[in-house]
C-alpha cells in the first residue's frame, strides 16, 4: 500500500515542474514552442541579464506576471490539493503575503516534518489557487516584487503593477528597483534546509512534470531514492533522469494523476 503501513501514515513529498501547468495553458521551458525558445536564458533569466538590460528582463517577466490573470488550476493541480487534505495532518498557517524571506523560510520549516509537502519550481500560483498550503516555490513566485536593496517582498498584482514599460521604484533607495521575486540562474534556490528535511524523511516521493535538467531540483529524486523512498514519475515524456524512479507513468498530469490518487486515497480509505 503506498500511503498507509500498519505503522501509520507515510510521508510523502510532491516535486512539480512546468508540465503540471501546461493543461492549465502556460508553456513549458524546453518544449519546441516553450519559455525559452525565443529567449536566451543569459538574456532574460540571470542577475547579469537584469544589470545589463533591465528593460528586455522586466518585460519578460511582466508579461508572464500579466498572463497569471488568465489561468487556473487543471485537474492535476487539484488532484495535489485533495491528496494533501486527505493525508496531511499538522495544522499550518497561511503563507505571508509580504515581508522578508526569513518569514517565509520559518513557514516552511513549520511544515517540513508534515506528512505532505509539495515543493514546485513553478513560478505560478496554480497550485496555491487549487488550494495546496504546505508549499514550497522554491524558484520564487511571479506574483511577488522584491525590492533590490533591501530584500523587502511584497505581493504586487494590481493593473498599475503590471505594466510592462514601466519600472516600479522601491520605496528604500532613490533609484532603486523592485526586481521580479524569481531565482535567476546564478542564485539559490529558496527553502532548500526545508526541502532536504522534507526529502531525507520521504517514504514516497511523487515527481509531475519536469525534465530534471535543473539542478538541485534534477537530482531530488536520488537524494530522496537514497534514503529509502520509493520514487514514482508522472510525465509527458521519459525525461533525462528517468532511469532514478521506481515507477513511472507516462501522459498528460491532468489526465495521469487524478486517476492515481483516486487509487491512492481509496486504499487509504480501505486501510483506515
Ligand atoms: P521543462 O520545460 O524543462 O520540462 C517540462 C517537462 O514537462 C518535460 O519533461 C515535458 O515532457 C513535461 N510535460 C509537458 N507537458 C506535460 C503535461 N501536460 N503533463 C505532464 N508532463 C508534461 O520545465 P521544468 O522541468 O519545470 O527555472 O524546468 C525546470 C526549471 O528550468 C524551471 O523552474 C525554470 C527553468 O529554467 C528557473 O527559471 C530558475
Amino acid at each position: 500500500m503506498l500511503l498507509r503501513t500498519d505503522g501509520g501514515g507515510k510521508r510523502l513529498v510532491v516535486l512539480t515542474g512546468a508540465g503540471i501547468s501546461a493543461e492549465s495553458g502556460l508553456p513549458t521551458f524546453r518544449g519546441d514552442d516553450g519559455l525559452w525558445a525565443g529567449h536566451r536564458i543569459e538574456d532574460v533569466a540571470t542577475p547579469q541579464a537584469w544589470i545589463r538590460n533591465p528593460e528586455l528582463v522586466w518585460r519578460f517577466y511582466q508579461l508572464r506576471r500579466r498572463a497569471l490573470l488568465r489561468v487556473e488550476p487543471n485537474p492535476a493541480h487539484i488532484a495535489l490539493a485533495r491528496l494533501e487534505s486527505a493525508i496531511s495532518r499538522m495544522t499550518v498557517g497561511d503563507a505571508p503575503d509580504s515581508g522578508y524571506l526569513e518569514q517565509w523560510e520559518e513557514h516552511w520549516e513549520s511544515f517540513s516534518n508534515d506528512r505532505f509537502v509539495l515543493i514546485t519550481q513553478n513560478v505560478d500560483d496554480l497550485h496555491s489557487a487549487a488550494g495546496s498550503a504546505r508549499l514550497i516555490p522554491m524558484h520564487g513566485q511571479l506574483r511577488f516584487l522584491r525590492c533590490e536593496h533591501s530584500g523587502v517582498i511584497i505581493e504586487m498584482m494590481d493593473e498599475q503593477h503590471l505594466d510592462p514599460d514601466c519600472f516600479i521604484l522601491s520605496s528604500v533607495r532613490e533609484g532603486g528597483l523592485m526586481r521580479p521575486h524569481i531565482v535567476w540562474f546564478g542564485e539559490q534556490p529558496f527553502g532548500m534546509h526545508a526541502i532536504y528535511n522534507a526529502l531525507y524523511k520521504a517514504d514516497v516521493l511523487l515527481v509531475v512534470g519536469t525534465s530534471g535538467h535543473v539542478y538541485p531540483a534534477g537530482g531530488f529524486v536520488h537524494e530522496a531514492a537514497a534514503n529509502g523512498a520509493r520514487t514514482i514519475l508522472v510525465n509527458l515524456e521519459a525525461p533525462q533522469n528517468a532511469e532514478a524512479f521506481d515507477e513511472i507513468h507516462l501522459g498528460p498530469a491532468a489526465d495521469v494523476l487524478p486517476s492515481l490518487v483516486d487509487e491512492w486515497l481509496a486504499e487509504l480509505e480501505q486501510g483506515s
